[in-house]
């Protein structure tokens, strides 16, 4: 397994964000994490990516725990955060090269990066005169660039014009093809179609359904409704 929950709570104030969720992504899998807003998408990747402690329960990346080893799991993962922010004041490239030097990537990563993500023309732009989805194409080039065996997603097509998306749906497909692990969070299920073949649904910080997307279809299917249908009950 590349990525395992196993019983994660999570509260704020209060708020129980997650009750007790559990699930696991083979190594090579693409899976989505579906679910309306505050269902505890975010929050789950936050766990994964080790910027948030879990109350209780446990987190694996690529068989690592990220309480108990930290820097393995974050050697393992590349994390496009929900609203990502790169270094403002420094360009696109100057981004690129930074992460490049604290992962110990070669200067060629950084050339592959700029051109996988079409930012050629905006390299020598600094981060902060960006609109909103060329700098969403950074922060993906940013999680990206050290070709992760674990790829963590918050809302990726955020932003993103629909050539762009495109591209990029195309990118992260290729990456999966080659062997790293996705893992999405979407409350679109025709990205979650798009980009994986497995669903984990949640709301209200609990796992409704999972199952693989052929699954979902059948049980769409055999309920003479469209899978919109289908999600939006089982989302309720
Ligand atoms: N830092 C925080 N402080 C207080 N409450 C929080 C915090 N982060 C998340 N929450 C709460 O936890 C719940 C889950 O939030 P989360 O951001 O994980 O949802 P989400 O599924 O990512 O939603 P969205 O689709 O809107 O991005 C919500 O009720 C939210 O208000
Ligand atoms: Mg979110």
């Amino acid at each position: 397994m590349c990525i395992t929950a196993s019983e994660l709570t999570k509260r704020f104030n209060g708020i129980t964000a997650l009750n007790g969720i559990s699930f696991r992504i083979g190594c090579g899998e693409a899976a989505a994490l579906l679910g309306p807003n505050g269902a505890g998408k975010t929050t789950t990747l936050r766990i994964f990516a080790g910027l948030l402690k879990p109350d209780s329960g446990s987190a694996y990346v690529c068989s690592f725990d990220v309480q108990r080893q930290p820097r393995e799991a974050k050697a393992c993962l590349g994390y496009l955060p929900e609203d990502a922010v790169p270094f403002l004041n420094l360009t696109v490239r100057e981004n690129l090269e930074y992460v490049a030097v604290l992962r110990g990537l070669s200067d060629s990563v950084v050339d592959d990066a700029i051109r996988l993500l079409g930012l050629e023309d905006l390299a020598d732009r600094t981060a902060g005169s960006l609109s909103r989805g060329n700098r969403q194409r950074l922060a993906i080039a940013l999680a990206i660039m050290h070709r992760p065996r674990v790829l963590l997603l918050d809302e990726p097509l955020n932003y993103l014009d629909i050539p762009t998306q495109e591209s990029v749906i195309r990118l992260f497909r290729e990456l999966n093809a080659s062997g790293s692990t996705l893992f999405v969070s979407t409350h679109i299920m025709s990205i979650a179609e798009r980009l994986t073949s497995r669903v984990i649904m949640i709301s209200k910080g609990v796992i409704v359904w999972q199952g693989t997307m052929d699954e979902l279809k059948d049980n769409a299917a055999s309920a003479g409704e469209r899978i919109e249908e289908v999600v939006a009950r089982l989302m309720k």
